[in-house]
């Protein structure tokens, strides 16, 4: 049996405004996807949690599959996933599954697992299942950790390390992925707040494209969230988290002015502010979770769930993908 981990991931800066070339942040938080696999030869086909793997259903899987066994069968395989990140609220669930996938697929072919090609491949698995569009921002975040920025270009501040390109049909689109060390005190945490409600990406992402189209006045919005971006970066960089939670809060009131907040959001937000250094919704909006930066972790988490939330605390720098053995839970992947 083999066994694999990836951490989910939050992003702290850029949502929507990436989707027009400027920077996103993102962070790994310490919830994470766990995968088994074990070869089952005396099954006929692929099982998933004790069922029949029924791959129209997972088409990550197949794509894997296919990727990894190009010239046909493989003995079938018994998946069991389980993990703390929860499903379609924009903390990159299914990124983090795929990325704990391919790195549990590696080591059971007996192959080098890398991080970076578990991010490369996830990626093109995630933008497989989603008919051709996906960031490589959520992937890349889970399979390497740490803080990881996207942009259009070579940001000359930060790590480069690589360069994703994607076919979309007649379009080719490129990103330049980052990442830095950030300084985080001790004592500061994230409190990811959960609304409960899923949030459906591609509709919050039309919802500021056709906002957009009727009123192009509106794009610097979009380049304000890249300067806060930008100031963002600098303050985690040197470590000013006043800095860094004013921006967070500035993002947040652009990013509701674009129409993607909810009543449900803005409930969790008012209610975590008072305790904390900044607040915003992270990921697409709509519902899903929302972050806030702060020092009295129980205290934004009782505040929440006060609201009716579910509230957790993430400490900042939670690994990336590794190789879990039975005996040491802990073997990072170089
Ligand atoms: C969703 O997690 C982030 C968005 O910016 C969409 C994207 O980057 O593809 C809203």
């Amino acid at each position: 049996m083999v066994k694999a981990s990836a951490p989910g991931k939050c992003i702290l800066f850029g949502e929507h405004a990436v989707v027009y070339g400027q920077p996103a942040v993102a962070c790994s938080i310490n919830q994470r996807m766990v995968v088994e696999l074990e070869e089952e030869h005396k099954f006929e086909s692929w099982r998933l949690d004790g069922g029949i793997l029924n791959f129209s259903k997972h088409p990550h899987i197949r794509f894997l599959k296919d990727q990894l066994w190009p010239d046909g069968e493989h003995s079938p395989l018994k998946i069991r996933i389980r993990g703390t990140v929860p499903t379609a609220s924009g903390l990159g669930s299914s990124a983090a599954l795929s990325v704990a996938l391919v790195a549990a697929l590696q080591q059971l072919k007996k192959e080098k697992v890398s991080a970076e090609a578990a991010g490369l491949l996830s990626h093109q698995a995630e933008a497989f299942a989603q008919g051709g569009k996906a960031s490589p921002i959520d992937t890349t975040t889970s399979a390497l950790g740490g803080f990881i920025v996207l942009s259009d270009k070579v940001e000359e501040a930060l790590d480069h390390i690589g360069e994703r390109t994607l076919q979309q049909g007649d379009e080719t689109t490129t990103w330049q992925l980052h990442s830095f060390q950030a300084e985080i005190p001790e004592d500061t945490f994230l409190v990811i707040g959960n609304t409960g409600v899923h949030g459906s990406t591609s509709k919050q992402v039309a919802k500021v494209a056709k906002l957009l189209a009727e009123h192009p006045e509106r794009y610097v919005e979009i380049e304000a969230i890249g300067s806060i971006a930008r100031k963002g970066i600098e303050a985690l960089r040197t470590g000013n988290m006043k800095l860094v939670g004013k921006a967070m809060t500035e993002n947040h009131i652009v990013l509701r002015s674009l129409g993607v907040s909810s009543p449900d959001l803005e409930k969790l937000i008012k209610a975590a502010a008072p305790s904390s250094l900044g607040v915003k919704l992270t990921g697409s909006g709509g519902g899903g979770c929302m972050i806030a930066l702060t020092k009295n972790p129980e205290q934004t988490v009782g505040a929440i769930e006060m609201e009716g939330g579910r509230a957790f605390i993430s400490p900042f720098n939670s690994p990336g993908v590794r190789i879990e053995t039975l005996s040491s839970q802990d073997d990072s992947v170089q």
